[in-house]
């Protein structure tokens, strides 16, 4: 079980020290967004690799962004351990799961909510991590579609028949609330903005999950 606190949500003035307070979640979740392939601009390469020098956390990046495929070795070079990309963001998935792998990073498939999972289904046994969108990408702060719930237990059930060690990870609207919910379905990491870094710090909220999660 991991969780993936979102940096999305955090205080970029103070954001080594943000890494710190993580330290003890196993990784940190970068959101990349274009304003192409989500309506919203997040942030790109240098804060990456600003990342990278403050912390030895596992940095898992998901790319909106369309095309990925143009800009996985620089995520790489910046200091990605993982790279997560869209199906709906490129023709060719396939290919550039073997990019990610070539670069020699865990390379992540996911989908938004209203993609049919089956996008997914010819490239789950090539791909160490498969990440289940909860909402709509592009925000953080969004409520967790619950239909999702069903899908978190269809990809479960079609990697536990290949055999696949690959992470289930979930991204969005994830709380105290529903996190026991989503693991119970079959998750193996839950990523979590709004919910890690709220007012009263991150050591806060990640102690909130974890007792969610007891
Ligand atoms: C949404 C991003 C999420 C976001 C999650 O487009 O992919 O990672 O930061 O934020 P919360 O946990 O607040 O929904
Ligand atoms: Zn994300």
């Amino acid at each position: 079980m991991h969780l993936a606190p979102s940096l999305l949500s955090c205080d970029f003035t103070r954001l080594g020290e943000e890494l710190r307070t993580i330290q003890s979640a196993d990784w940190a979740h970068v959101d990349v967004m274009d304003g192409q392939f989500v309506p919203n601009i997040s942030f790109g390469l240098p804060i990456l690799a600003a990342a990278r020098r403050a912390s030895n956390l596992f940095m898992d990046v998901h790319l909106m962004i369309d095309r990925p495929e143009r800009y996985l070795r620089d995520f790489a070079d910046a200091g990605a351990d993982g790279l997560t990309v869209h199906v709906e963001a490129t023709a060719h998935i396939h290919r550039a799961v073997q990019q990610i792998h070539e670069l020699g990073k865990k390379a992540g498939v996911t989908l938004n909510p209203g993609t049919p999972l089956e996008a997914v289904r010819p490239v789950l046994a090539d791909v160490d991590l498969v990440l289940v969108m909860s909402v709509n990408p592009g925000f953080g702060g969004q409520k967790f579609i619950p239909q999702s719930l069903d899908r978190i237990r269809t990809l479960r059930r079609w990697l536990d028949e290949l055999g696949s060690p690959a992470e289930l990870q979930v991204d969005g609207g994830v709380s105290p609330t529903n996190a026991r919910a989503v693991v119970n379905a079959g998750a193996t990491c839950l990523v979590a903005g709004s919910a890690v870094f709220g007012s009263d710090g991150a050591a806060a909220g990640l102690e909130r999950l974890r007792e969610a999660l007891k």
